[in-house]
C-alpha cells in the first residue's frame, strides 16, 4: 500500500513541471521584463481577481507598487476588479481605495461605452488579464451576462476604434489546450452575449491564442468599421497544451464564484447546457456544474448514465437543497458528475460537450411527461426553456450556437448521432484554429 502510494506520487511529480521549468503566465513574464512591453505606455487594465502572480499578488497591486507602470485606470467586467460583486451584480464606477485609481464599470458595456473609458483615461494600451475557463459561453448565467471571452472580444474592438494597443496577458487554458470539441456557433446566432463568432464550445485555446483569432480572422476589424487592430500577446513561457491546471502549478482563483474549481471548468462545457432546460445545473450549491438535479428526480438517471458507459466519467446519485437559484429551498435529485482524465491520451479525447449532451439524453428521457415544445409546465417534468418574446429562442440553442442539440434530441438521435451532426463544422473550426496557435 505504501509504494504504491509513493509510486504514485513520483507519476504525479514527473507529470507536473520542474522547477526549472515552471510555467510562468504572461504577467510573470512581464513583471520579470521589468515591464519591457509597458515603457512609456498609459496604461488602462481589463482584470479581475484571477490576474493574480504565482505569489498570488493582484497584477494591478504589483503593478502600482512598481512604480515602474504608467496605471491610468482599471475596467471590472461581471464579477469586478477585485471581485466583490456575485452573478446579477455588479460594482459601480468608483476610485479604488487601494490604488487610487479609477475602476470604470465593464459590466454589459457596449463598445461606444468602452471607447468611452478608453478615451477618459487617457490610455494608448488596454491590458487584458483574466483566467479563461475554456468554453465559448463562459461566464455566466444566460443572456445577461458578457462573458470574459466575449468582454475581451468587445474591448479588443473598442481598442481598434480609438487606435489603442491591445496587450493580452495570456494564461493556461485549465482544461488544457489539446483539442477542440463541440458544436460551433452558427453566425444566426452571433449576436448574443455567450457567443459573438462562430467558434467551437470548448475551444482548446488560451486566450492570446483566441485574441490573435479574433484579430487573424478579420472579425474584430469587421466589427470596428474596418479599423485595424494593433494586438500584442505576452507568451507564458514553460506552458504545454498537455498540461492540466494542476500539473501548471500555479496558483487557482476562482473565475466566477460558480467555478469554484477545475474540476468544475472540466465538465462545464457540457452541463452548462442544463441552464437551458427545467433541470437545476446546480447552482446554490457548493458544486455547480458538477450536481444536476430537480425535485423531481431520481436515481434512475445516474444508472442511465453508467449504462451509457462513458470514458473518464462516472455518476453518482445524490439529492440536494438549492440555496438559491432553480430549485431554491427544495430537495432536487440527480446526480453528481465527475471528469477524470488524466493521460495526455484520455485528456484529448475527453468531450464534455459530449458528456453534456448524454446527460441531457438521458434526462429528457426519463423525466418528459408532456411535449417539449418549451411552453410545457415548468414544473413536475424536463423541458426546455423557452425566452419567447421577441427573440423567440429556446435558452439551450443560444448556449449550444444552434437547435443541433435540442432538436437532435427531439427527433431521437442518440449522443453520438447528435455529435457526428455537428463534426464537420467541429473539424473546420479545427482547421482553422491551428495557425493560431502559439505553443
Ligand atoms: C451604449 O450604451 C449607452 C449607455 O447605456 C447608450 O446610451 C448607447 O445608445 C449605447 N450604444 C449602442 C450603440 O448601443
Ligand atoms: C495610432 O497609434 C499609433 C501608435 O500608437 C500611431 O503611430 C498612429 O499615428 C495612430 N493613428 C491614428 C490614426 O491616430
Ligand atoms: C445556420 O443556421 C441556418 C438556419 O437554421 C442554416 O440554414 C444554416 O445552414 C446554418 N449554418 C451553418 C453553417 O450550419
Ligand atoms: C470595410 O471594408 C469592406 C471591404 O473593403 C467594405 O466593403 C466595407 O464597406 C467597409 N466598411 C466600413 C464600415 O467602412
Ligand atoms: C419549492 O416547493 C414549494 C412547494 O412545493 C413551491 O411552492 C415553491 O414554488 C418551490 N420553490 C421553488 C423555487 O422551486
Ligand atoms: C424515476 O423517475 C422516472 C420518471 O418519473 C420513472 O419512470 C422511474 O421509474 C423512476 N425510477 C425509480 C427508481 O423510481
Ligand atoms: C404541446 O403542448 C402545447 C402546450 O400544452 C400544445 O399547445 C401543443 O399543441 C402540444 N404539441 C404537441 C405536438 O403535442
Amino acid at each position: 500500500m505504501k509504494l504504491l502510494t509513493l509510486a504514485m506520487a513520483a507519476a504525479a511529480a514527473a507529470a507536473t513541471a520542474t522547477p526549472g521549468e515552471r510555467v510562468k503566465t504572461g504577467l510573470d513574464v512581464l513583471i520579470e521584463s521589468d515591464y519591457a512591453q509597458l515603457q512609456d505606455r498609459k496604461v488602462i487594465v481589463l482584470t479581475n481577481p484571477t490576474g493574480i502572480t504565482r505569489q498570488m499578488d493582484l497584477g494591478v497591486d504589483v503593478m502600482f507598487e512598481s512604480g515602474a507602470v504608467d496605471l491610468v485606470g482599471v475596467m471590472g467586467p461581471e464579477h469586478g476588479f477585485r471581485g466583490t460583486a456575485q452573478a446579477g451584480g455588479s460594482e459601480g464606477s468608483f476610485e479604488d481605495p487601494k490604488t487610487g485609481l479609477t475602476v470604470y464599470d465593464a459590466y454589459l458595456a457596449n463598445t461606444t461605452e468602452l471607447m468611452g473609458f478608453i478615451e477618459e483615461s487617457g490610455a494608448d494600451t488596454v491590458l487584458f488579464d483574466i483566467q479563461d475557463v475554456g468554453a465559448r459561453f463562459y461566464t455566466c448565467k444566460f443572456i445577461f451576462h458578457p462573458p470574459d471571452i466575449w468582454a475581451m472580444y468587445d474591448t479588443m474592438i473598442a481598442a481598434a476604434k480609438t487606435n489603442a494597443t491591445f496587450t493580452v496577458i495570456d494564461r493556461p487554458n485549465p482544461i488544457t489546450g489539446l483539442d477542440a470539441f463541440g458544436p460551433v456557433l452558427n453566425e444566426s446566432f452571433i449576436t448574443s452575449y455567450v457567443g459573438r463568432r462562430p467558434i467551437a464550445q470548448a475551444h482548446g485555446m488560451t486566450v492570446g491564442e483566441l485574441a490573435s483569432m479574433f484579430v487573424g480572422e478579420g472579425w474584430v476589424s469587421e466589427a470596428a468599421d474596418n479599423s485595424s487592430l494593433s494586438l500584442e500577446v505576452i507568451k507564458m513561457e514553460n506552458w504545454r497544451r498537455s498540461m492540466t491546471f494542476e500539473q501548471t502549478g500555479l496558483p487557482w482563483a476562482l473565475p466566477s464564484p460558480n467555478m469554484p474549481t477545475v474540476d468544475t471548468a472540466m465538465l462545464y462545457p457540457g452541463t452548462c447546457m442544463f441552464e437551458g432546460t427545467s433541470i437545476s445545473e446546480g447552482r446554490g450549491t457548493t458544486r455547480p456544474f458538477e450536481l444536476l438535479g430537480a425535485p423531481w428526480g431520481n436515481e434512475s438517471w445516474a444508472l442511465a448514465m453508467r449504462d451509457l458507459d462513458i470514458p473518464n466519467t462516472q455518476y453518482r446519485f445524490q439529492c440536494f437543497t438549492p440555496t438559491a437559484d432553480d430549485f431554491q429551498g427544495n430537495v432536487s435529485c440527480g446526480l453528481q458528475a465527475y471528469a477524470d482524465p488524466r493521460s495526455i491520451k484520455e485528456l484529448e479525447t475527453f468531450d464534455a460537450p459530449y458528456v453534456g449532451v448524454s446527460l441531457l439524453y438521458t434526462a429528457r428521457k426519463l423525466y418528459t411527461v408532456d411535449n417539449s415544445t418549451g411552453e410545457a409546465p415548468t414544473t413536475g417534468a424536463f423541458h426546455w426553456i423557452y425566452s419567447g418574446g421577441s427573440r423567440s429562442l429556446y435558452n439551450i440553442d443560444v448556449l449550444v450556437g444552434s437547435p443541433l442539440v435540442r432538436e437532435g434530441i427531439e427527433s431521437g438521435l442518440t449522443p453520438d448521432e447528435i455529435r457526428e451532426a455537428w463534426t464537420p463544422r467541429l473539424d473546420e473550426f479545427r482547421e482553422r484554429r491551428k495557425k493560431y496557435l502559439l505553443y
